[in-house]
């Protein structure tokens, strides 16, 4: 797996840069190629001689180096790079990687790098716990980056509490997992539908719900980095605008939908229906705004298709097919009803409360499998969840 892989190592000025002597000794030893950046400050804690002689390649530092009229072009480190490590960040590198400053090569190579980015910072314990540092940190993650969070122990001012950069062996180790799990779904069709359908009753009123999406487009991201050839059927969501480095298709109602649905998941290897699809819709659509009158109005519904049960019914051999089922009574019974009657692989069971549900950023799941088994989710932001369902999937039906 670590064979050819190139490493971009940024080092910064903190007294745990030491430690990343060794880590850049175990990316060498694990077969990839390691090209360390260091901070002008990162140069008080350790040489690049000896980062140089590691990796047999020259250490940088400067843009520009004025004794050999050398330029080193942060655009091309960036573009080089499978993926960008920075440990140890201290503070003030976090601070400036949040806020876009650029004044120094490690900086600028951050912000031209495509590749994935982790980061593990190293301070004392109220510096790391400081609001701002915490902000900063949200916001790197907030951009795609990776957090490798500080660990717990003693720390280099004689107290002791979170702060210390993670072990080498632990920052190698998720940068394995990264590697591991971004190839998990090479070559596989991964479709997805998500958000709500509104069923239109006349030009400005219509019957939907409160689903987000954000499950769907997580579940989709997720499978995007672990390599699967992504295409994401989206209801009216706040993502409208939004661009995807993988294929998006609006729709609007429960029809349209479908519509664009089945054609898709004809060759399709993994299809997951996560929408809060309209059970009914109006039977007539009025052309003009109804206006009202001294009479209460019927409306009359109609059933809709379910999209899911649809594709139960065409399911190929092997084909594998994930619904979601939400219920608010007689839960586990209600959704293995439906992983039966749906003929489908698994079924992902939400329960609507304050921290589990439409509007919420987090979310509690289990899921139910064909062959009886069952997993539970912690309750977890929805995008760690989306992480936690692939690797579920990938386990439970052997992908
Ligand atoms: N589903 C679908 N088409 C529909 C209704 C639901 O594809 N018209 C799918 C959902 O995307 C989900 C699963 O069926 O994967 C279960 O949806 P849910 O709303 O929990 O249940 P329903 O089947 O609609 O049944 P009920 O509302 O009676 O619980």
């Amino acid at each position: 797996m670590w064979a050819g892989k190139k490493i971009l190592l940024g080092i910064t000025g903190g007294i745990a840069a030491y430690k990343s002597i060794h880590l850049a000794r175990l990316f060498v030893k694990a077969g990839a190629e390691v090209q360390v950046v260091l901070t002008p400050s990162a140069r008080d804690f350790v040489t690049p001689l000896s980062l140089s002689a590691l990796t047999g390649r020259p250490v940088y530092t400067d843009t520009f180096e004025p004794e050999s009229g050398q330029w080193n072009n942060h655009v091309e480190l960036g573009l080089w790079a499978d993926v960008m490590v920075i440990a140890p960040a201290t503070a003030n590198t976090l601070s400036k990687m949040a806020n876009g400053l650029c004044d120094n090569l490690l900086l600028a190579t951050y912000l031209s790098a495509r590749c994935p980015i982790f980061f593990a910072p190293a301070m004392d314990l109220d510096m790391y716990a400081h609001p701002a540092v915490q902000q900063n940190i949200a916001r790197l993650q907030s951009f795609g980056n990776y957090l490798i969070d500080a660990e717990v122990g003693p720390l280099a001012s004689g107290l002791e509490g979170k702060g210390r950069m993670a072990e080498p062996e632990h920052i190698f180790q998720h940068i394995e997992q990264f590697f591991a799990a971004k190839s998990s779904l090479a070559k596989k069709k991964v479709l997805i539908n998500g958000g709500p359908t509104y069923e239109y009753i006349d030009p400005v009123r219509f019957i939907g719900n409160h689903s987000s999406g954000d499950t769907a487009v997580f579940l989709a991201w997720e499978a995007h980095k672990r390599g699967a050839e992504v295409t994401l059927v989206l209801g009216p969501t706040r993502y409208k605008n939004d661009i995807f480095p993988f294929t998006v298709k609006h729709v609007t109602s429960a029809l349209e939908m479908l519509d664009v649905f089945l054609p898709l998941s004809a060759d399709s290897d993994i299809v997951i229906c996560s929408a809060a699809v309209a059970d009914y819709r109006p039977k007539v659509t009025f052309q003009q705004k109804i206006k009202k009158n001294e009479q209460n109005l019927l409306i009359e519904l109609e059933k809709n298709p379910d999209i899911l049960a649809t594709l139960g019914k065409r399911k190929k051999e092997n084909q594998v097919l994930i619904g979601f089922a939400l219920e608010t009574e007689n839960q586990i019974e209600n959704a293995r009803k439906k992983l039966i009657n749906k003929n489908v692989d698994a079924i992902v069971l939400n329960s609507p409360s304050q921290a589990t549900g439409f509007s919420t950023p987090t979310n509690q799941v289990s899921v139910l499998f064909k062959d009886g088994t069952t997993a539970t989710s912690q309750l977890v932001l929805k995008e760690k969840l989306a992480s936690w369902l692939w690797d579920m999937f990938l386990k439970s039906l052997h992908l």
